[in-house]
C-alpha cells in the first residue's frame, strides 16, 4: 500500500481550514446548498468532471486516470443536526440551532483532502475514483436519493470506501471491522386505542395508558427471550403521547421507537414479535392497536477481503497507529445502502482526545474532535483507493 503522509502534511492546514469552515456553516439534511457549492467548485478546480443536484443536494465528481481500470467510490456524508452548539471554540457554529455535532464537517474536508491528493497523481491512476459528496445522512434519506439519482452506474463502481471520524476512540486508532459495524434500524410507531373517559371511573373506560405501559414492558422480553444472546439488538422506546388532563383518561396513546438489528433474520424476529406483543396485550386490555414500521436501513456489512487487505496496509504504512478490527456499533448509518450494492469498507477513524475535550458523544452540542484525525483520515483513505487504481 503507498503511503500519502507525507503529502497529506502538506494539507493540513487547509484541512483545517475546510473543516472548520463547514463547522461554522453548518446545514442539515437536504439544505447542504452552501457546502455543495464550495465542493462542487474545489471539485471543478482539480478538473473532475462534476455532477450537482444528485440526490438533491449531493455532488458527485469523477477523476478519470490515465489508464483504464476499476472504478472506486469514496462517499462522504455533509449534513449537520438540529443542535444547538455549546462550545466555545472560534470556529463555533454561527447557526443557531444547527450543529455539525457527528463530525460529517470533517468526512467532506477529507474527501476534498483525497481529491486534491489523487488529482495530483492522475497520470498514475489506471481506472477512476467517484466521489459521492451525500446528503442528508442523518435522517436516513441522502443514500437513497443518491442512488435513486443513478449514483451508482455510469460509472458503477467496482469497490466503496468510506470513513466515520469516532469519538469513542481515541485518535491514532483506526477501527476497520469485518462484516456487519453498523446497525440496521426500524423505526417504528404505533397508536393504541381505547376509550377514555374521567379518570375517577375507569371502569367506564378502555384505558390505553396502562396497555401502553404494559406493552412497553413486555416488548423488554423480545431481545431478552426472543434473541439469541450471542446476537445482537435493541428494542428501545423513546416517545409517548397521550392525555391533556390529569383527571381524564384519553381515548388514545402513542407511541415511538426503533429496533436494532445486524441480520434481516433478527430484523424479522424484532419486527414480528413486537407486533405480536402489541396486538396481544392491546387485546388483553380490550384495545386495539395500530402499528407502523416507518423508516427503514439494512445493517452496515463490510467486505471482509477489502477490510483485511485494508487492515494489512494501514498497519504496513502506518506502524505509529493502533488498527482493531472488533468496534460495532448499534448506530445506523446510510452508507450501508452503498455497501449493499457494491462491495466495500466503512472504516472508523480515532478523533477523541479526552486531555483536551474532545471526547463527547457524538450527536451531543460539546461534540468537537481532535484534528489530528484530518490528516489521519486522508492519508488512510487515499491510500485505500489508490491500492486499487495505481497503475503498478
Ligand atoms: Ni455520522
Amino acid at each position: 500500500m503507498k503511503s500519502f503522509q507525507a503529502e497529506t502534511e502538506n494539507l493540513r492546514e487547509q484541512l483545517i481550514a475546510w473543516r472548520r469552515d463547514f463547522h461554522r456553516h453548518p446545514e442539515i439534511a437536504f439544505e447542504e446548498t452552501r457546502t455543495a457549492g464550495i465542493v462542487a467548485q474545489r471539485l471543478n478546480e482539480l478538473g473532475l468532471e462534476v455532477q450537482t443536484g444528485v440526490g438533491k443536494t449531493g455532488v458527485v465528481g469523477i477523476l478519470e486516470g490515465a489508464a483504464d481500470g476499476p472504478t472506486v467510490l469514496v462517499r462522504a456524508d455533509m449534513d449537520a443536526l438540529p443542535i444547538q452548539e455549546v462550545n466555545d471554540v472560534p470556529y463555533r457554529s454561527e447557526k443557531p440551532n444547527t450543529m455539525h455535532a457527528c463530525g460529517h464537517d470533517a468526512h467532506t474536508a477529507i474527501a476534498l483532502g483525497v481529491a486534491t491528493l489523487l488529482a495530483q497523481h492522475r497520470e498514475q491512476l489506471a481506472g477512476r475514483v467517484k466521489f459521492v459528496f451525500q446528503p442528508a445522512e442523518e435522517i436516513g434519506e441522502g443514500a437513497k436519493a443518491m442512488i435513486d439519482d443513478g449514483v451508482l452506474t455510469y460509472p458503477t463502481p467496482d469497490v466503496a470506501v468510506g470513513l466515520h471520524v469516532w469519538n469513542t476512540l481515541p485518535v491514532g486508532q483506526v477501527a476497520v471491522t469485518d462484516g456487519p459495524a453498523m446497525a440496521g434500524v426500524d423505526s417504528f410507531r404505533m397508536q393504541i386505542t381505547g376509550s377514555g373517559g374521567h379518570a375517577a371511573e375507569p371502569q367506564q373506560t378502555r384505558d390505553p395508558v396502562i396497555a401502553a405501559a404494559h406493552i412497553m414492558t413486555a416488548a423488554q422480553t423480545i431481545v431478552s427471550r426472543n434473541v439469541r444472546a450471542l446476537d445482537a439488538a435493541v428494542v428501545s422506546f423513546t416517545r409517548m403521547m397521550g392525555g391533556d388532563a390529569f383527571n381524564v383518561i384519553p381515548d388514545s396513546v402513542e407511541l415511538w421507537g426503533t429496533l436494532r438489528n445486524f441480520s434481516a433474520e433478527i430484523r424479522d424476529i424484532l419486527i414480528e414479535r413486537l407486533g405480536q406483543i402489541a396486538q396481544g396485550v392491546a387485546q388483553g386490555f380490550e384495545c386495539t392497536v395500530d402499528l407502523e414500521i416507518a423508516r427503514t436501513l439494512p445493517p452496515l456489512i463490510n467486505d471482509s477481503n477489502i477490510g483485511e487487505r485494508l487492515r494489512q496496509g494501514f498497519a504496513s504504512i502506518r506502524p505509529d497507529l493502533t488498527v482493531v478490527d472488533d468496534l460495532r456499533t448499534m448506530g445506523a448509518e446510510d452508507m450501508g445502502l452503498f455497501l449493499r450494492a457494491v462491495p466495500g469498507v466503512y472504516f472508523f477513524v480515532g478523533s477523541a482526545n479526552s486531555q483536551r475535550g474532545f471526547d463527547f458523544p457524538h450527536h451531543h452540542p460539546r461534540f468537537d474532535i481532535d484534528e489530528e484525525a484530518l490528516t489521519i483520515g486522508t492519508s488512510l483513505l487515499t491510500s485505500a483507493v489508490a491500492d486499487y487504481v495505481w497503475s503498478r
